[in-house]
């Protein structure tokens, strides 16, 4: 699946401008990221992690013309390279954009959201999922990026909070009873959670 121009754009400029650009998912991700969107034909996106708005962007190309994304930041600067971007298509009106801690944001969303992508801060990913539990729809799914933290989660003890806060989620959702999820190694790996149905 080819990058789209303003996807192709906003990376170039991401790496030329942005102090730690390896935080995009880059193209290999985004397309499976827009895969997933698809195949749970999502209409109510949520992102807790945007940066200058490339994975968001990648969301926003998946849904249908209805669609929304909500997506959580805290850094002004990475959100105003991502409106920049947002304002050149009429994609870009499907992403709303959440300043602000995103449990806090989390804490104050109503509805239910049929993709979570939790790429943010890795000290808080077990509080992000267990938040995107209650906010995910019965046939929606949870992507949970970089569990793989670069082979380091095998490492014990763990070497750093970052790498204790990763384990602990692997931990967590492994021996959650209402969910089934799995690992794709694309890129720093993925959780795929859903939640358990009476067939599952
Ligand atoms: C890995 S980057 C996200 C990359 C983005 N998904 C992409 O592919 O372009 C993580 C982002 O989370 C943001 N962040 C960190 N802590 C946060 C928090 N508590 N609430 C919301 N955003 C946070 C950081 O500022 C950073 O831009």
């Amino acid at each position: 699946m080819p990058e789209s121009d303003l996807c192709r754009a906003l990376r170039e400029e991401t790496q030329r401008r942005m102090e730690s650009p390896q935080m995009m998912v880059g193209p290999l991700e985004g397309a499976f990221l827009k895969v997933m969107t698809q195949l749970v034909q999502a209409t109510r996106v949520l992102e807790i992690g945007m940066f200058t708005g490339y994975s968001a962007l990648y969301f926003a190309e998946a849904l249908p013309a209805k669609g929304t994304v909500i997506t959580c930041e805290v850094d002004e600067e990475s959100a105003a390279l991502a409106r920049m971007y947002f304002a050149r298509s009429p994609i870009g009106k499907k992403i709303e954009i959440r300043m602000g801690p995103a449990l806090d944001t989390m804490r104050s969303l109503n509805g239910l959201f049929d993709l979570i992508f939790i790429d943010a801060d890795k000290i808080n990913y077990v509080n992000y999922y267990k938040r995107s539990l209650d906010l995910l729809s019965p046939q929606g799914v949870i992507l949970i990026d970089n569990v793989l933290w670069d082979g380091n989660v095998l490492k014990q003890p763990a070497p750093d909070e970052n790498t204790a806060a990763i384990q602990e989620l692997n931990r967590t959702v492994a021996s959650d009873p209402r969910v089934t999820a799995t690992l794709v190694t694309v890129r720093d790996g993925i959780l795929v959670v859903r939640l358990k149905n009476e067939k599952t």
